[in-house]
């Protein structure tokens, strides 16, 4: 009781301590807006960066990114009311800044860690909060108060060129990544702008295409993932993007940015658009973007002339102002935090190859991995020497090193074909020497060509050698979408060496490895039964030779899952036919008429068989499920479902549980069961058993009804799925509920303005 008295005190000190510094902030930030001109309000609320400099045009010469070269831009300082810029950078695989400065001779690299398709692969939220404290760290360590990530768009198709910075074609996944990363990555009193809100699923036309969508899909799908992370943290900014929604650009949009993010979602940062997203700057302040990044001239000048004649409320422009400074109060360089410049890269190289190891994906192993120690290995493919650690564009990161899967074998103790590896290494080395030196950030280095072998080069490896790895690589990123042919497909040469390196080692009767160092999904279905192993290595991070070969001794035992689906085919893919909007005359609109089947939901419900489905990995173990158990077969407020997972096999390993929920579908029409959780067992000695428990609510078991514009969980009967992957259900048990529940009524928001006739 004594210790309940003080907590109670406790708690109500600390409370009021939180009020009275939120009433003085509150204060401080009302003076300072107090003393602001119109003028520099206007300055304020346009942001600087990526040499445009409008820092000159608006006044503030030589504060762009001064004190950290390569960050992404700033806010417009005012030095006379004390107000420093904020600085802000890319990521989201690392921070990205430039390493080298002309004012010293030291270095500012950064961690490259696992790009956000892999980190969603892990299905591990504290890993993935892990890795945000690392890289975290480095932003603060370099002096930047805000990192331009996560990135948690929706993998609509797989040929969307920023797929691997993203998380999932989950929303649920997404959601709950998102979420990690930011508490990780703020946990360091930095800032984080989730990005790209909202429907931001293709780079074709990037900044003019109108997504055609439906208010169903965009709720149950592309606004969910954004809705979870907001709901489990609390980012500084988000980050509009650069398309229209129904016909609205997203940056303008009253109803997302205000609507939705702030009336529905009680978000309370700033919105900052995307790098010269949008065109009209006033429409843009009465929506709700607070900032314009970066702006030009012509935006301050059009929103003081706005003011001025009454087009823009000037309360819009002060509630946009105080958004800002409120975060700004926060910032490192508004509290003068001073930065060492001297982050701890070599813990954060192990963060990263942890991470990496976890979201790899066995996708199929007929008893070659995990390689027997000590195996001699002759090592094909230009990516096993020249790995991709991940994608261009701004989600690149500059890094001191990358450990290639050459070097990576070596460290964990196999013998390369010295004189194969030897000779591959000096072909690589000259056939870069040949090209052309890249210009820009958006440009994604081509794929060269492959070093050919003969069939009796291949025999005499293949007898000489105890298995063959073979590293097929793909790269990609901001600025284009991926292409079906040469990219999404393997090439004819990429099949071609694959037959022959298989041909050559199965005569031996050796296994052959392929190791998939890729951005985005690729055609498995036509060439997988031929090799012995895939292990799917997306893109690992600059440990990634390291992780790759942690993952192929055994030293980790995979437990890397798919967060999204791989097709047999692209045209299995649900928005193949409109993806990016291909027709001349429309080129510039994509309908998405897949509605709200996106990815599985699509394949499980249209019965689509895909080449390997969400979900899915293999591991060197196997596990149990036994003794589910339901906390009521009548639905109340909640239910908990718990189940118990034992390792079977003769190896620890970890596991993905995963959650589904079949709904009734009397009124509407739902996908065949959804994800509604997922959880990573602890690493499970052999026999080891951990029961898991998952708490259910009325939420998780609504769906939008556009027509009564509300979030509604049918009566009837529902069945929870435990399973290891959309497909491999393990344990199923149902209940009911009793009556329709309304779980929350909204109004409607970005209504569709043309036709769409979607997929039913
Ligand atoms: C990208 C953003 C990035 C920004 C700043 C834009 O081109 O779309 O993701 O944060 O540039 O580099």
């Amino acid at each position: 009781m004594i210790i309940y008295k003080y907590v109670v005190l406790a708690v109500v000190f600390a409370f009021s301590l939180v009020t009275v510094n939120a009433q003085s902030q509150d204060k401080k930030i009302k003076e300072i807006l107090s003393k602001m001109s119109l003028e520099e309000k206007a300055k304020f609320v346009v942001g600087t960066g990526m040499k445009a400099n409008n820092a000159s045009v608006n006044g503030a010469v030589g504060a762009t990114m001064g004190k950290v070269n390569g960050a992404a831009g700033t806010t417009f300082p005012i030095d006379r009311l004390e107000i420093p810029p904020i600085i802000t950078a890319d990521g989201p695989a690392g921070l990205r800044i430039d390493p080298l400065r002309k004012e010293d001779s030291k270095t500012y690299y950064c961690t490259a860690f696992p790009v956000g398709t892999l980190l969603a692969s892990s299905w591990d939220v504290n890993l993935v909060e892990k890795v945000g404290q690392a890289m975290g760290s480095e932003v603060k360590a370099y002096g930047v108060d805000i990192l331009l990530a996560p990135g948690m768009n929706i993998q609509r198709n797989p040929l969307g060129g920023r797929n691997f910075e993203y998380y999932s074609e989950d929303p649920v996944v997404s959601g709950f990544m998102g979420a990690a990363m930011v508490n990780g990555l703020q946990s360091n009193g930095i800032g984080t702008s989730v990005k790209h809100f909202a429907v931001n699923n293709q780079e074709t036309n990037r900044t003019s295409v109108n997504s055609v969508i439906s208010e169903r899909a965009l709720r149950e799908i592309y606004l969910k993932g954004f809705e979870i992370a907001l709901q489990n943290s609390n980012p500084w900014t988000v980050m509009s993007s650069y398309n229209k929604i129904n016909g609205d650009y997203a940056p303008e949009s009253l109803d997302l940015l205000t609507g939705i993010l702030r009336d529905e979602w009680n978000f309370k940062g700033f919105v900052m658009t995307d790098w010269f997203g949008g065109k009209d700057g006033v429409a843009q302040m009465h929506a709700g973007n607070d900032l314009i990044m970066p702006g030009t001239a012509n935006k301050t000048k059009a929103i003081i002339k706005a003011v001025e004649d009454k087009t823009l409320d000037i309360k819009d422009l002060d509630r946009n102002v105080e958004r800002i400074l409120t975060i700004l109060l926060k910032t490192p360089s508004y509290n003068k935090i001073s930065n060492n410049n001297n982050p701890d890269l070599k813990g954060n190289a192990k963060v990263s190859r942890e991470a990496a190891t976890e979201g790899m994906v066995l996708l199929r192993n007929n008893d070659a991995l995990p390689l027997q120690k000590e195996a001699k290995i002759a090592l094909f493919g230009n990516n096993s020497y020249d790995i991709i650690p991940g994608g261009t564009g701004s989600g690149e990161v500059n890094k001191a090193y990358v450990i290639n899967l050459d070097e990576g074998l070596g460290n964990e103790g196999f013998k390369l074909d010295k004189i194969f590896s030897n000779k591959w290494r000096a072909y690589l080395k000259e056939i870069k020497a040949l090209l052309p030196v890249r210009t820009s950030l958006l440009e994604t280095p081509k794929p060269l060509d492959q070093m050919q072998l003969t069939e009796e080069e291949l025999d005499q490896l293949a007898k000489t050698n105890d298995v063959g790895i073979l590293t097929i690589g793909r790269n990609g990123g901001e600025g284009h979408d991926r292409k079906i042919d040469y990219d999404f497909n393997l090439t004819a040469e990429e099949k071609l060496a694959l037959n022959k390196i298989t041909k050559a080692f199965h005569k031996q009767n050796k296994k052959v490895v392929v190791v998939l160092n890729i951005d985005g999904v690729v055609e498995v279905a036509s060439w997988r039964d031929n090799v012995d192993a895939i292990l799917l290595a997306w893109q690992p991070g600059l440990e990634g030779g390291n992780a790759i070969a942690n993952v192929l001794s055994g030293k980790v035992n995979p437990s890397g899952k798919l967060a999204i689906t791989f097709p047999v085919n692209y045209i299995d893919v649900p928005s193949a036919k409109t993806f990016p909007g291909f027709s001349e005359e429309k080129s510039k609109t994509a309908y998405y008429n897949e509605g709200i089947y996106v990815g599985y939901r699509y394949y499980d419900s249209f019965n689509v068989t895909p080449a390997y489905e969400f979900g899915y990995g293999m591991s060197y173990t196997s596990f149990n499920y036994n003794n589910i158990k339901l906390s009521d077969k009548q639905f109340k407020n909640k239910l908990k479902v718990s189940v118990d997972v034992t390792n079977k096999g003769d190896k620890a390993g970890k596991e993905v549980v995963q959650l589904y929920i079949s709904a009734p579908t009397n009124n509407l029409k739902k996908p065949l069961k959804e994800l509604k959780g997922f959880i990573k067992t602890k690493l499970l000695q052999p026999g080891e058993k951990e029961t898991l428990s998952f708490t259910i609510t009325a939420a998780d078991l609504a769906s939008y009804y556009t027509d009564k514009s509300s979030w509604i969980a049918d009566g009837g009967n529902y069945t929870i799925h435990i399973a290891t992957s959309s497909k491999d259900i393990k344990k199923s048990v149902s209940f009911k509920v009793a009556n329709d529940i309304v779980v929350k009524k909204l109004s409607h928001k970005l209504p569709l303005k043309e036709e769409l006739k979607e997929l039913e």
